[in-house]
């Protein structure tokens, strides 16, 4: 699958999920803008990826928690542009916060877990989407399995919260955008990725694969027909599967 002259950008490159997105889209051809909060992990993730000076990979240091730092974000990103349009946005923002069951938590430790999952994507879909609206673009969010069901532990119920809220944005944005060109979507992960290499992830948790064996399923987003969907990948299986379709 070639994406030769298609420019991604990705938020949440430093992550386990956005590191393995990066390369992949790299290796596939594409041009990547990589953005993270800090320049510094930036360097960080050019090492983990083993990129060169001549590779087709920008960066940007941004920040989507509110309006005036999305404003110096999209600048940022222009920047790395450098005038090429925009062909896919991969927005892996944020994961889960863990805190006190919810009637021992405070309004201000929600309205965190809602600002590192919800409003990022809020954010980075106002910056990000109203340009690429009539283009033959994706804009693809990331949220886990644990939207549909009881967390595991009580102090994981935030992570319910933002997937869930993540997953319901989506709905939102697919309803804005039914008319355009542009198809939405966000992949809802089941189960644990590791990061590039790795056998566990960020819980200590085992991971059956890493972060680049799940791209094949972005990828194939970025060429299908989904719009308006919550992919839920239940399983490696449908990773398989949907790299095939
Ligand atoms: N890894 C898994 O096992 C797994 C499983 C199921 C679902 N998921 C979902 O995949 C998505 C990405 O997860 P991940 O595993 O890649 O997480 P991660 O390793 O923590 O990466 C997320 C990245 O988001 C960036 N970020 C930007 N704004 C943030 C904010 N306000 N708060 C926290 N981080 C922020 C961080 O980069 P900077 O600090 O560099 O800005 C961070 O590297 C999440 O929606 C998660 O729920 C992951």
């Amino acid at each position: 699958m070639s994406f030769n002259g298609k420019t991604v950008v990705v938020l949440g490159a430093t992550g386990v999920v956005g590191s393995g997105l990066c390369r992949a889209y790299l290796d596939a051809g594409a041009f990547v803008v990589a953005v993270s909060r800090s320049a510094e992990r930036l360097n960080e993730l050019k090492k983990t990826l083993s990129v060169r000076p001549t590779d087709a990979f920008a960066v940007a240091v941004g920040d989507f928690k509110d309006s005036t730092s999305t404003g110096r974000a999209q600048v940022a990103i222009d920047a790395a542009l450098a005038g090429r349009a925009i062909d896919h946005v991969i927005s892996s923002q944020g994961f889960v916060k863990f805190g006190p069951p919810p009637t021992q938590s405070t309004a201000a430790q929600l309205q965190e877990a809602l600002d590192d999952g919800l409003t990022i994507n809020f954010h980075a879909a106002k910056a990000l989407l109203p340009g690429i609206k009539q283009r033959p673009a994706t804009f693809t969010m990331v949220s886990g399995g644990l939207a549909h069901q009881p967390p595991p532990d009580p102090a994981m119920w935030m992570g319910t919260l933002k997937n869930a809220a993540v997953n319901a944005f989506t709905l939102g944005l697919a309803a804005e955008t039914a008319r355009d060109v542009v198809r939405v979507n966000t992949v809802c992960i089941h189960f644990g990725v590791a990061p590039i290499g790795g056998k566990q992830n960020q819980f200590g948790l085992p991971a059956e694969r890493d972060s680049l064996a799940l791209a094949p399923a972005f990828l194939a987003i970025a060429r299908g027909k989904q719009k308006g969907q919550v992919l839920c990948l239940n399983g490696w299986a449908d990773v398989d599967a949907l790299a095939k379709s």
